[in-house]
């Protein structure tokens, strides 16, 4: 029998307990682990970035000799690092990609998105809010990552799914589905990982 949904599940006790400030953290660090995607001192911009849980893991991974920047329509309280960057950004407005690139001009080793819109419990709306969305990180990613580069976004499983993994496709060299052990039970996302940029 499947378990009743549980707000204060064990990924979100982990979290508390590691400081960390989203159950989601744990989304990414498997990600990372299981996808060469960043290298030390490497740089990573994260979109949808608050409060801030994968930006930390993003943080401690590139380091001090790298830069992480963090943008979101909400603010994104002091990570504390001075290597870390964050700005309050709409992905779907005109300077969004200005504002990025104010915060840091060079190209990024990996962009990672785990934007989700406010979603009004009508599935069709919801899967084509995310969709939009998806689509805006990826447009991002084309126009800030490094040859080589990586990609990793939060996707529902949805109708337009299987046409957003070919976009995908058809600009990294691999794309991978990866469904991370944190994700809850009932949820119908997943995270798309692109790697090799062409
Ligand atoms: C699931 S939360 C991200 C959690 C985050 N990855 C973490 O680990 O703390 C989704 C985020 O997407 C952001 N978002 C939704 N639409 C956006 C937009 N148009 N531009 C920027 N951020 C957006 C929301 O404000 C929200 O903070």
């Amino acid at each position: 029998m499947s378990k009743p949904y549980d707000p204060k599940d064990f990924y979100y006790r982990q979290a508390k307990k590691a400081g960390l400030r989203a159950r989601s953290a744990f989304k990414i660090e498997e990600i990372l682990r299981r996808h060469d995607l960043l290298p030390r001192g490497g740089a990573v911009l994260d979109l949808g970035a608050a409060p801030g849980g994968f930006l930390q893991i993003l943080a401690d991974a590139v380091g001090a000799q790298g830069v992480a920047v963090g943008v979101d329509l909400e603010e994104i309280r002091r990570i504390g690092k001075p290597w870390v960057k964050t700005a309050v950004v709409d992905l779907l407005a005109p300077d969004a990609l200005a504002k990025i690139r104010a915060l840091h001009a060079g190209p990024f080793d990996l962009v990672t998105s785990d934007m989700a819109p406010k979603t009004i419990g009508v599935k069709f709306t919801d899967e084509a809010r995310s969709i939009e969305l998806c689509r805006m990180a990826l447009g991002v990613a084309e126009a800030t990552l490094k040859r080589r580069g990586g990609f990793v976004t939060k996707i529902f499983m949805g109708g337009e799914f299987p046409g957003f993994k070919k976009e995908v496709a058809a600009r990294f060299q691999e794309v991978h589905v990866v469904r991370p052990r944190a994700t809850r039970e009932h949820s119908y996302e997943c995270y798309l990982v692109g790697t090799g940029f062409k």
